[in-house]
């Protein structure tokens, strides 16, 4: 992460070696911050800030390798029922890495978004997302996509509340209803779906995350501590997605 830069902006890392085809849209749960803080004798909270840090890595990695779309899951909304310390401090900490990074994220093209239940954080922090978004929603690099107080079925719920309303105002007709009803209802309906999850912690599930679009998403997990996540994990995964036939329910020869 210390090592000189090529790129345009100073705070930018320097590009992973050994990168191959990548996916379109490369998803991450972020897991093991505090099994990495309690395997350093360190605070919980601290294990976040470092996994900021990873996390900046892989922005400017996922982009370097040409992925279009990465999507990273911050804070779930059941994150909610931690000890109020550690939620204040996330809340802190995504608001200062938030101010920090926009300036070096918008100057190399990045496109920022951020989903979830926005309404529910606190001012200040959604008031930063909401610029953040604005400020970079011409760019056309990747999309690095935040999900906060997200939860996959409070998305759907969403959708099919929105779905609900337009149906009552008989401005849609229930029996045409299909898949693309919700599709185009989800919180970011231009983002294509996730191609490749990565886990990092080794747990294998979901949580709760991007449920309705990870139908034919490959999963990829590693034990390593999100905190301890380089660009050589993602070109890793990478290469393992590369190696495996998507057939989405088809027979494929
Ligand atoms: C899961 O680890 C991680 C989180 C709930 C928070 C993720 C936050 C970051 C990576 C910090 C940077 C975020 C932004 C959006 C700037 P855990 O606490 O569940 O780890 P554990 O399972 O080992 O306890």
């Amino acid at each position: 992460m210390d090592k000189p830069s090529q790129s345009p902006s100073p705070n930018r890392p320097a590009p992973p070696t050994g990168a191959c085809d990548p996916p379109a849209h490369v998803a991450i749960i972020m897991d093991g911050n505090g099994r990495w803080a309690r395997s350093h004798g360190k605070e919980r909270l601290l294990g976040h800030w470092e996994g900021y840090r990873t996390l900046k890595r892989t922005v400017y990695a996922a982009d370097d390798m040409g992925i279009r779309y990465l999507t990273v899951y911050g804070f779930s909304s059941e994150n909610w029922r931690r000890p109020e310390g550690e939620v204040s401090g996330l809340m802190s900490l995504m608001l200062a890495a938030m101010r920090a990074e926009i300036e070096d994220l918008a100057e190399n093209g990045i496109r920022v978004k951020v989903i979830g239940r926005l309404n529910e954080l606190p001012d200040d922090l959604r008031g930063e997302f909401l610029r953040a978004m604005r400020r970079t929603e011409s760019h056309t690099k990747l999309t690095f996509t935040l999900a906060i107080n997200y939860g996959g079925r409070a998305e759907i719920v969403d959708a099919v509340r929105a779905i609900a309303a337009d149906a009552a105002r008989d401005a849609m007709d229930v029996a045409s209803i299909g898949e693309d009803a919700i599709t185009t209802r989800l919180y970011s309906p231009e983002t294509p779906d996730p191609d490749l999850i990565i886990r990092t912690a080794g747990e294998l599930r979901l949580s709760n995350f991007l449920l309705w679009q990870s139908a034919y998403a490959e999963i990829w997990v590693t034990p390593t501590l999100w905190p301890d996540f380089t660009p050589e994990h993602l070109a890793l995964a990478v290469a393992d997605y590369n190696r495996r036939t998507r057939r989405f329910g088809a027979v494929v020869e």
